[in-house]
């Protein structure tokens, strides 16, 4: 909406009652549950293809990790969406994680990264978070530049890519170059190729206003909200996961965190006193869904008809959930449609993408075929 405002400014002298009437029709229809935002293909971004090359090279090494025993790919694994098949996912070695592992298809267009999106910087940040983070890959990130210059192929590579000697900061920003390569392409919802059942449920989307936070190209509005997506008690109940919490906890500064047994999601961000930002997370694309199960922030519904019937109730129960969140009254044949309709939203992670993870690779840099391979 606030992308009309200056519109409004440079009509100025012109304004006459027909168009004031028609920008309080546009404003009208704006507020209604029609996002605001463009619909269609995910838009391809400009990418440095040398220092793509070099970022996924990168991406895919364990010798970028502490103990050289994990990539980036260990958990994005490309065959998954970029995701990893786990309703919580790994960690470090000698830790566990405590969230599910997104989608990295299309993550260079989000404007804040994580969960409870507690990043709003850029993707350069996000990727020194994940290098560094003690549970992640807990890299120093000293070590990981000497390890980069010793290796023939990193020098050449850097050099080619114009960043001159490996160095941790060209690092940070040739895995993101690659990244920006990962868009959604060849979905049957881009090929105009929806099933019948597909174009239903197109309409049911519609109807129950599931656009009003999946909005745009990647049918996300990028903002936290609360769904009331029940709690993974795994998290409480495996002390290494349970760990890993209390010591992010406590780095973010979450309050009562020996006690708490809930994720408190989007809180982080801004530790409101009354907690109304407790259990908030933030909306996820609805691409590539197809190879991204176990779904939610938790991983805790393992189907897309799993989570249908979630919002068909009106999602969980929690103090301060969506008003947005509302019982659905959809049919079994609505619901099937829905999920029809869901699954249209996903091309193919591999083939289908305009990305160059699989091709573009230089012919001398051939170990990363083996990587490929075994990205675990
Ligand atoms: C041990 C598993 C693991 C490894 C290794 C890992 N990630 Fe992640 N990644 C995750 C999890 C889990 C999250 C979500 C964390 C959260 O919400 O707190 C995540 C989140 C992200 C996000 C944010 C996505 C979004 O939609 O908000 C990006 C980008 C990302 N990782 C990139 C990387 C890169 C680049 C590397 C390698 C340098 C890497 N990750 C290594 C598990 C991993
Ligand atoms: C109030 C905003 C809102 C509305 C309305 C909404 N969603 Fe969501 N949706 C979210 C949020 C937030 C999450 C993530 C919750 C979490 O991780 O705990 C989510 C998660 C999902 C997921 C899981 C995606 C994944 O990768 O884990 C699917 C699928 C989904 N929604 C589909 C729908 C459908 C279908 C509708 C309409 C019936 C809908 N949503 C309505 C905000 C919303």
């Amino acid at each position: 909406m606030t992308r009309r405002f200056p519109e409004l400014v440079s009509l100025g002298g012109v304004l006459n009652i027909g168009m004031a009437m028609a920008i309080i029709v546009s404003f009208v229809f704006y507020s209604s549950d029609a996002p605001a935002h463009e619909s269609g293909p995910v838009k391809a971004i400009k990418v440095d293809a040398k220092k793509a090359a070099l970022g996924k090279r990168l991406f895919f090494d364990k010798r970028i990790s502490g103990d050289s025993s994990i990539s980036c790919a260990s958990c994005h694994i490309p065959e998954k969406g970029f995701s990893d098949g786990m309703a919580l996912s790994k960690a470090y070695p000698g830790s566990e994680g405590f969230r599910n592992t997104p989608t990295l298809i299309n993550t260079a267009h989000k404007a804040a990264w994580f969960h409870d999106g507690r990043l709003g910087t850029n993707l350069n940040d996000v990727t020194r978070e994940q290098l560094t983070e003690d549970y992640v890959m807990n890299m120093d990130m000293r070590i990981m530049q000497e390890r980069a210059k010793q290796d023939p192929v990193y020098v050449q590579m850097f050099k080619d890519a114009g960043y001159g000697e490996p160095s941790n900061g060209s690092i940070r920003k040739a895995i993101p170059e690659y990244l920006k390569t990962l868009t959604s392409r060849g979905a049957p919802f881009d090929k105009g190729t929806m099933s019948d059942a597909a174009k239903r449920g197109a309409k049911v989307f519609h109807e129950k206003r599931c656009g009003s936070c999946h909005a745009g190209t990647r049918f996300s509005d990028d903002k936290p909200h609360n769904t009331a997506v029940p709690n993974n008690p795994d998290i409480w109940s495996d002390p290494m996961r349970h760990h890993t919490y209390v010591a992010f906890g406590l780095f973010m500064g979450i309050e009562n965190i020996y006690n708490i047994r809930r994720d408190v999601g989007a809180h982080v961000r801004t530790h409101k006193v009354n907690g109304t930002d407790v259990g908030k997370f933030m909306t996820p694309t609805l691409r590539e869904l197809k190879y991204t199960a176990p779904y939610m922030h938790n991983g805790t519904m393992k189907t897309l008809a799993e989570v249908v019937a979630f919002y068909n109730k009106g999602g969980g129960s929690d103090v301060n959930k969506s008003r947005a969140m509302r019982p659905l009254g959809m049919s079994g044949e609505q619901q099937a449609d829905l999920v029809a309709y869901l699954e249209a939203l996903s091309g193919d992670p591999l083939t289908g993408a305009e990305h160059v993870w699989k091709d573009a690779i230089p012919a001398n840099y051939t170990a990363i075929s083996d990587w490929l391979k075994t990205p675990n």
